[in-house]
């Protein structure tokens, strides 16, 4: 998308992206612009977020060689551990970066929608530690399915309202915390969860999490003496996906894979996989690949996964999508809970079932992958959020 004088529009990815939200919508999200060109790059804001990405998040997080899983898989399998972060996910990149832009604007609380409750508990915990009032939108199903997050956010100090209508999952989540951010914009800020929703968002939230791509890259020429062949992240609204293969775009020897979640893969059955089975239309704010019927109006998604359960997808998927430049695959609900195990009972990891996702493209493409190749897979959370829910499906004698 170009302006009049031919010059790429801002907040555009190809066709996709956009800020189609309603009037009343505009004045924060400028403000937010505005607060991202004047405050961010200032040594004050730099050095504070470096810092706390270092001495409270814990990065730079490591690089782990998979030994047991590469002998059994034929190829070398790399992980990159942002389970190891404060809070268990990625989600703390993102949020303490926006939580400290609110606070350097002089806003007073800020609010955020989760699905799988891990940017719930990054956000809560950033108003704790900054001072600022914290109230999260989170759908009834996923309060749910992710109880021990739900606890966890009300012991941080934040409010969260469970969203009942809908599916009760992270769109109707969005819908709501957009609502509520209209009525208390001047001392508020949204502080979005995925690459996704209106300009600024998806290019804010690419910008605070690329760092995953960043120490990635550099650390397998590091440790290996070049690139990884094959880079493997989950897809939900994206962040995870776009911090990790980012960096690598202009890699292009370099395989990239998105893996959307399929369901339950029987006939039928509701999705997430909206770059696979959706087409172009506006959500929340922005124009990017929807699941959607034949009028257009927005499919519910289903996974077994709360954080990949999302019928949209940030817009530069969709425009990395159109490009070719990224592959983007499915895996289905009894292929993550397989990964799930396997890698917990090989390598000692319990994944959130969002990056187990990931794994099991990995896993379900041995024959596809050549042999002593390199893989890198973005381990995005930690599964033990998950444990009520995925023991549902798992079998222990
Ligand atoms: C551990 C983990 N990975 C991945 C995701 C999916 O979100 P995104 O696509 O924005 O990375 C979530 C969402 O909650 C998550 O908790």
């Amino acid at each position: 998308m170009k302006t009049l004088d031919g010059k790429p529009r801002p907040g555009y990815f190809g066709e996709f992206g956009g800020r189609y939200v309603a009037e009343v919508l505009l004045p924060p999200l400028v403000e937010l612009e505005k607060a991202i060109e004047q405050i961010m790059p200032t040594p004050e804001f730099q050095d504070r977020y470096a810092d706390l990405l270092t001495n409270y998040c814990g990065r730079e997080t490591p690089v782990f060689y998979c030994d047991i899983l590469s002998e059994q898989l034929g190829f070398d399998l790399y992980l990159k551990r942002e389970d190891l972060l404060h809070t268990g996910a990625h989600k703390i990149n993102n949020a303490i970066g926006q939580a400290l832009l609110a606070k350097m604007m002089g806003k007073k609380n800020i609010i955020a929608e989760t699905g799988a409750g891990q940017h719930g508990v990054a956000t809560a915990t950033a108003a704790a530690k900054f001072g600022l009032g914290c109230t999260i939108f989170m759908g009834a199903k996923d309060v749910e399915r992710q109880a021990p997050n739900v606890q966890r956010m009300k012991l941080l100090g934040a409010t969260v309202v469970p969203v009942t209508y809908g599916t009760g999952t992270l769109k109707a989540a969005i819908n709501q915390a957009l609502r509520f951010w209209i009525t208390c914009q001047e001392d508020t800020l949204y502080v979005f969860g995925t690459a996704a929703g209106p300009h600024p968002f998806p290019t804010l939230v690419r910008d605070l999490q690329k760092v995953i791509g960043t120490e990635a890259r550099r650390q397998m020429v590091e440790r290996t003496g070049s690139l990884p062949d094959i880079v493997v992240a989950a897809v939900g609204g994206g962040s995870n996906a776009i911090g990790m293969l980012y960096p690598f775009i202009e890699d292009k020897e370099v395989k990239l894979v998105g893996v959307e979640a399929g369901g339950t893969g029987e006939p039928g059955c509701m999705t997430s996989a909206s770059l696979n089975l959706g087409r172009p239309g506006v959500v929340h704010g922005e124009l990017t690949m929807l699941l959607q019927d034949e009028n257009g109006q927005i499919d519910d998604s289903g996974s077994i996964s709360a954080g990949l359960d999302y019928p949209g997808v940030g817009p530069e998927h969709a425009y990395l999508h159109s490009i070719g430049r990224v592959n983007y695959e499915v895996a289905y609900d009894d292929q993550a809970i397989d990964a799930f195990q396997r890698l917990t009972r090989f390598e000692g990891i319990i994944p959130a079932l969002e990056s187990s996702h990931a794994l099991a493209w990995v896993f379900n493409h041995v024959d596809e992958i050549p042999a002593g190749s390199k893989v890198l897979v973005n381990l995005s959370g930690r599964g033990d959020k998950d444990l009520n829910h995925a023991m549902k499906y798992i079998n222990l004698k």
